[in-house]
Parts: structure tokens; sequence; C-alpha cells
């Protein structure tokens, strides 16, 4: 049995990936220190569903640990451990931007560069590291230009990736993550607060006209990419995960009602900084390298996600 780490383990989109790894019959090692970005009881639910013999859990934060006979057990590393959102980035929380998405990560690729048996790395970069841009973002075209502190750190640990790659020759991958959404979404983006306001009869914020444009993409398709990724012999790279189709966020909270059949109580305020008008990705590379394919459409995926939430409703 291969074994592999999953750095970021307790949240949404490591608990999703530890789980289909197991199912995929690895071993596999999760690391997260339980950051307090959202309550550290969403995260413990997650690893609750992740017990099996086969999963190993280190609580602990990246920057303090020894990382180097860890990765001496392991074929494949997957790294997602990150201090997310792009509209809390700013003030005097960014030095634990620069602690949890840059210096974690150098940390990482010094230990990957000493460890004898890693076969591939995959890191999580993401969409903000583009910004505003008027057409579709292609990885070798578009000049990535972030625009908000969250989006600098996340171009700045991608960026290490690719030095340590050139330089090194470690088999490193990112993966640029458009807007994920799905079972066990943050709670503080968009997708959990509109169906959580809509089922509760409760109003919702739009930030700005609600006219901005994503392509949002559903969390099976990004750990579809993430495993085609592991396996492949490509290294030294970028790709774009996105969805396959761009959406404003209009037309999802109007798809909303009609799933629930639940008017949405809207409530308007000023656009956020750093949030950018559009995202849309060019996903040519990913098909062509790693037979990406995104195959859940936003109905079926906001079905999936308002399921849940209903399900889940009594433990937020
Ligand atoms: C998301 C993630 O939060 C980032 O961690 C990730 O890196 C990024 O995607 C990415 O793709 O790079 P964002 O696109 O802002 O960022 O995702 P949402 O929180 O789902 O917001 C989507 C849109 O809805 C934004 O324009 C936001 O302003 C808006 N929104 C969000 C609202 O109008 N109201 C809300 O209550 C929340």
């Amino acid at each position: 049995m291969d074994t592999v780490i999953v750095t970021g383990a307790a949240g949404f989109i490591g608990s999703h990936l530890v789980q289909r790894l197991l199912k995929e019959k690895y071993k596999v090692i999760g690391i997260d220190c339980l950051t307090d970005y959202y309550p550290i009881e969403i995260k413990k639910n997650n690893l609750d569903k992740l017990k099996n013999e086969n999963f190993t859990f280190l609580e602990q934060d990246i920057t303090e640990m020894e990382l180097i006979s860890i990765f001496n057990k392991s074929k494949f590393l997957i790294h997602v451990a990150a201090q997310p959102g792009v509209r809390a980035s700013w003030g005097n929380q960014f030095d634990t931007y620069v602690k949890d998405n840059i210096l974690a990560t150098q940390k990482i690729l010094e230990s990957a560069k000493e460890s004898k048996s890693l076969q591939k790395i995959v890191m999580a970069s993401s969409s903000s590291i583009y910004g505003e841009q008027e057409g579709v973002m292609i990885e070798d075209v578009t000049v990535p230009k972030p625009n908000s502190p969250y989006g600098a750190t996340k171009l700045a640990s991608e960026n290490l990736g690719l030095i340590y790659s050139s330089n090194y020759d470690l088999p490193i991958t990112s993966l640029r993550y458009f807007t994920v959404y799905g079972p066990r979404q943050r709670p503080d983006m968009a997708f959990f607060r509109f169906i959580k306001a809509n089922l509760l009869g409760e109003e919702m914020t739009i930030f700005g006209d609600g006219k901005q444009i994503r392509d949002f993409t559903f969390i099976s398709d990004i750990i579809d990419a993430n495993l085609n990724c592991m396996k492949s012999e490509i290294h030294g790279n970028v790709l774009n995960i996105g969805g396959g189709k761009t959406y404003s966020v209009r037309d999802v909270l109007n798809k909303i009602e009609i799933i629930t059949g639940k008017k949405n109580k809207l409530i308007f305020a000023e656009k956020q900084k750093g949030d950018v008008k559009r995202t849309e990705a060019c996903i040519d590379k990913a098909i062509e390298t790693i037979s990406y394919s995104p195959k859940i459409s936003l109905n079926e995926g906001l079905e999936k996600q308002i399921s849940w939430i209903k399900d889940n409703l009594g433990n937020k």
C-alpha cells in the first residue's frame, strides 16, 4: 500500500481528499493544526468521518514539526493546508497568511528536497492569483496579478513550488482551484451562507450587485484532479482546475430558490475589497496533461450541497 500525506486534512478539501484516498486503498497521514479561521468543531466533525485503520492523524503545525522522517515513509504529498479567505486577508491577520501560506510551504519544500521517497507533490493554488482579468484565464498566457493579500500569498506559495521544482528537480505541480463548493464547504463561503439562510428563512448578504461571475467547481471534480495529478508523470507545472462553465452570483441565488422552493431574502452590501468581477478558467491544459474532466453541473452540485446542509443544520 502506498502512503499519501495530506496537509490540511481536517478542512473542507483535505477531508474529502483523505476519504477518497482511503477508498482507493492508500494509507494516509493527515496533518492539520486545527486553526480557528472557522469553528474547530466543524473540523472535528470532518475528522470523525475519516476514522480508519489506514489513517493516521497528526495534530501539528507544519512550521513547527519535523517533516523529513514522515516524508521518507511516503510516496505522495498533497499540500492543501492554508489560511484561506480572500476578504478576510486584510489588516493585522496578515501574519497568519504569511506563516500558513508561505512559510509552511517553504518548510515543506525544504523537507521534500531532503526526503528520499516522495515521487509526487501536488500543491493547492487558487484562482485568486489571477486577480482582475478581462477574459478567460490561461496558465501560460494570463499574467498573474492578485487583488487580495490572500492571493499574493498563494502566488508566492505557488512560485516557491516552481522554484524548488526547477532547482532541485522536485516533482511538483500546483493546481489552481476555482471557487470550490459542495458538502462541508467552509462556512464563510458564499454557497454555504446563501443556502443556510434560504433554508432558515433568514436574510443573506450579497456583496456588490451580485453580477460577479465565478467558475464554480464541485468538490468531487477537485478531488479527481488531485488524484489524476498525483498519479501522472507531469511536474514543474501549474494547472487551472475549474468547473468548465461560469455563472453569476445572481444565477446561483435563482437556482437555490428553484431547488429549495423557498424565496431568498436579499440584503445588498458594498463590494468587498479583494473580490474580483469575474473568474473563468481555461482547463485545456488540465484536460491534456492529467485527463481532467469536470463532471458535476452547477445544478447537480447545488442539490448535493443543499441536501447536505439540510442534514447538518442542527450541527451548525
Ligand atoms: C473562494 C475561496 O474562498 C478562496 O479560498 C479561493 O482561493 C477562491 O475561491 C479561489 O477560487 O481562488 P471566492 O470566489 O470569494 O473565494 O468564493 P465565495 O466565498 O464562494 O464567494 C463568491 C462570490 O460571492 C464573491 O464575489 C463574494 O463576494 C460573494 N459573496 C460571498 C456574497 O455576495 N455574500 C456572501 O455572504 C459571501
